[in-house]
């Protein structure tokens, strides 16, 4: 799913994600500061932190 929501609280997508990481953002923090990802709910920060390191190496 593409266009999978990864954070509800802040209504960030996949492609959101991608779209930032095509952008040239290189670490977590920046994308909380652009997207405001995982930045409420400790859970949702711990598993999109995960998967944009994973996303970084691809
Ligand atoms: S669901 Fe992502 S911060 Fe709450």
């Amino acid at each position: 799913m593409a266009n999978e929501q990864l954070c509800c609280c802040h209504n960030v997508t996949l492609e959101d994600v991608k779209e930032e990481i095509n952008k040239g953002v290189k670490t977590f923090k920046t994308l909380q500061e652009n997207t405001g990802i995982g930045t409420d709910c400790p859970p949702c920060e711990k598993n999109n932190r995960a998967l944009f390191e994973k996303l970084l190496q691809e």
